[in-house]
């Protein structure tokens, strides 16, 4: 998989050496109170879950990246671009969702919405997809204003196998022209 470069930042492919940083940012309760129901990953749990998403990665040639900022070289955190799974009932596994998560101290400054554009301009470019979603939870307003400024468009409320409400978002292939030349 490629190193995406954007104006500010990095989208590296995930490597084995950022697990540290992994465990820190899903250990704080701050980025994981709209992520899991059951809050914070322990160590244990952080460490199957980094497991798993580098083994995707060599799969299917497509998955997480670590988001290194060009000025400073700091990393800033993830995106995800995945195969929806088990989570939801009433959600194909099929789907392919892209997702984010940043640490704190990097909000606010628009990384976010540059790394999701660059993450979804690769989902159709490269990838060749014909649709994408992406899930947030109803309070998570951050990251609903993200999927709309990609041009994404609610499509309907699901909710998790634990119970947990998420709104679902898509943004299908015709509609990635305008998202395009129209950034919210
Ligand atoms: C979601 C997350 C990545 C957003 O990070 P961020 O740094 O605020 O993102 P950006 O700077 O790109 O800004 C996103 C937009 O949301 C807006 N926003 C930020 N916080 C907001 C809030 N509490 N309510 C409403 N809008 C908000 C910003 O103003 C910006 O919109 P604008 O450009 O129109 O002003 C970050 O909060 C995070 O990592 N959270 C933890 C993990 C997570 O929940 N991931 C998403 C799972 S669905």
């Amino acid at each position: 998989m490629n190193v995406i470069e954007t104006e500010r930042l990095l989208l590296e492919p995930l490597e084995s050496s950022r697990l540290e940083d992994f465990v820190a940012l899903t250990a704080n309760p701050d980025t994981m109170r709209y992520w899991s129901p059951e809050g914070p990953f322990t160590r244990e749990v952080a460490e199957q879950n980094f497991a798993a998403s580098l083994i995707r990665l060599q799969e299917y040639d497509f998955g997480r990246r670590w988001l290194v900022a060009k000025e400073s070289g700091a990393g800033l955190g993830f995106t995800d671009t995945k195969y929806f799974g088990q989570s939801c009932e009433d959600v194909s596994s099929d789907e392919i969702e892209i997702g984010w998560m940043l640490s704190p101290d990097a909000w606010g400054h628009g990384f976010a919405t540059e790394a999701a554009r660059a993450i979804r301009d690769e989902a159709f470019d490269r990838l060749k997809l014909e649709s994408i979603v992406a899930v947030h939870h109803p309070a998570n307003r951050a990251s609903g204003r993200i999927m709309d400024k990609l041009g994404m468009t609610f499509e309907r409320d699901v909710v998790t196998r634990s119970g947990w409400p998420f709104r679902l978002y898509r943004l299908t292939r015709d509609e990635l022209d305008l998202a395009r030349i129209n950034p919210a």
